[in-house]
């Protein structure tokens, strides 16, 4: 057996810890599969004294996390720190400097600073790897990247973040509160330390940005993400949903082709049989499809201490047998531009849920908006007044161009009829 790869880890929250917990549990196991065995010789965070439910005294403790990178003992650093700039990326850019290697399971750093970071490590060979940092323990980018990476790949699509998966089902399924929901999460340690990063769909963009790149072989794109989250979903929707025969999900949904570059998170209405439909809690789905291995559908935890730490583990392990290329599969310098295309150019169906005033004539001039902007209406139900003498009025659209729904809805928007924001949520075809 080789000699140890040493490691040293900066952040010992839900996933550092939970590292250590993995590394100390499967020793024997990963020293077989990797050739040599997993060290861990030196850790990083900010309280020294808290109680991590495991012995961390037997580490070297460095104060500041950017000291791991020039650390005498370590071949590789782990950053599981967080945030996309900040201690996480100058530890990141110290490290790859410095000519070691880095696993991280950051998804912000690598969305925003991926490319630079990928250029650094190429530059030094060092190994940049980052499993974790999207859908948690599912392999995806290992998939992508090595089982895929005969294929061209035109379109992934999946359920990229575990809160809003979480909440949703439990919903759902227990008719529980929005916020109610959110605290459970965080207290099993699925949530980003904003949640709004989970619930505002940052962090399924963050992902999505990054599939997008492996799998296309662009440049990433995170600003081109069309982003919206689920913070505005209501138990009503959950419920015209599940009566129309659809679940809600979180959808990130990338594809490349003639029109450019198309990337967008958005709540979807995903009918019942369809897989994405199926995957519930804190789970991720994500679904590809190459032109010669035809559809794949990768799915499992996708976040949380287990999982997460599993994706970690692996790139070191891959990093001990010398099995890493580059960072997006290619070079970084062979990675293309592409154009954002243009969301209004798509067709689909919609679903739109209204707020609206309980008087005569309310109904007419949402079809008349409707029919001025070219929208095919497929359905309407209107559900009796609340004790504020507002009704939801739930509309259903035939396939059409989503620039005509945007138009009826600008048609409406300042009406004295509706009261709010109308909620507007993509039907997966
Ligand atoms: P936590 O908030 O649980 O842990 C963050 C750790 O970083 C803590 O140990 C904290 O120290 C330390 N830290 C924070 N700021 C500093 C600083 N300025 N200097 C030194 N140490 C610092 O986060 P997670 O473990 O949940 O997440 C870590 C990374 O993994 C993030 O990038 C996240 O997006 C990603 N990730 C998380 C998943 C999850 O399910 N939790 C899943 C996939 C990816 P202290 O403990 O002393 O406060
Ligand atoms: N906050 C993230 C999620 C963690 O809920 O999916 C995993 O990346």
């Amino acid at each position: 057996m080789g000699d140890s790869l040493r490691v040293a880890i900066a952040g010992l929250g839900t996933v550092g810890a939970g590292v250590v917990r993995l590394i100390d549990t499967n020793a024997g196991l990963i020293a077989r599969r990797a050739g040599r065995p997993i060290e861990v010789v030196a850790v990083s965070a900010r309280d020294r004294s808290k109680d991590r439910g495991i012995d961390m005294g037997r580490f070297d403790w460095v104060d500041d996390p950017v000291d791991l990178a020039r650390h005498g003992n370590a071949d590789v650093v782990v950053e599981l720190v967080g945030g996309s700039d900040g201690p996480a990326l100058a530890l990141a850019r110290a490290t790859l400097a410095s000519g070691k290697g880095l696993v991280t399971a950051n998804k912000a750093m690598i969305a925003h600073h991926g490319l630079e970071l990928a250029s650094a490590a190429e530059a030094a060979a060092v190994p940049l790897k980052f499993e974790a940092a999207v859908a948690g323990g599912v392999p995806v980018i290992k998939g992508l990247r090595e089982g895929a990476a005969a294929n061209e790949l035109t379109r992934v699509a999946g359920i990229l973040n575990g809160t809003c998966n979480f909440i949703l089902s439990k919903m759902e399924a227990e008719g529980r509160d929005f916020a109610d929901v959110l605290a459970e999460a965080q207290r099993l340690g699925f949530a980003e330390a904003d949640p709004s990063f989970d619930i505002d769909g940052v962090d399924a963009a963050h992902k999505l940005s990054i599939l997008a790149a492996l799998a296309f072989g662009t440049r990433p794109a995170f600003g081109s993400v069309a982003i919206s989250g689920i913070r505005h979903v209501i138990a009503a929707d959950i419920a015209e949903a599940a009566a129309l025969g659809y679940r809600i999900r979180l959808v990130g949904i990338a594809e490349a082709g003639s029109n450019g570059l198309f990337q967008r998170v958005h709540p979807h209405l995903v009918p019942m049989d369809h897989p994405l439909a199926h995957v519930t809690g804190s789970l991720n789905a994500v679904m590809a499809e190459g032109n010669f291995v035809g559809p794949l559908l990768f799915q499992g935890r996708g976040a949380g201490e287990g999982p997460t730490a599993s994706a970690v583990v692996a790139d070191l392990i891959d990093i001990a047998r010398g099995e890493y290329g580059p960072p997006y599969a290619m070079p970084a310098d062979a990675l293309a531009d592409a154009e954002p295309e243009a969301a209004g150019e798509r067709r689909g169906r919609a679903y739109l849920r209204l707020t609206v005033a309980d008087k005569v004539g309310v109904l007419a001039e949402i079809a008349a908006a409707m029919r001025d902007a070219g929208v095919s209406i497929e359905s309407l139900i209107q559900r009796g007044a609340a004790s504020d003498g507002s009704v939801l009025v739930v509309i259903v659209t035939h396939e059409g161009p989503e620039r005509a729904v945007a138009h009826a809805l600008d048609k409406l928007s300042g009406s004295p009829s509706i009261i709010g924001q109308p909620m507007w949520m993509h039907i997966l075809g």
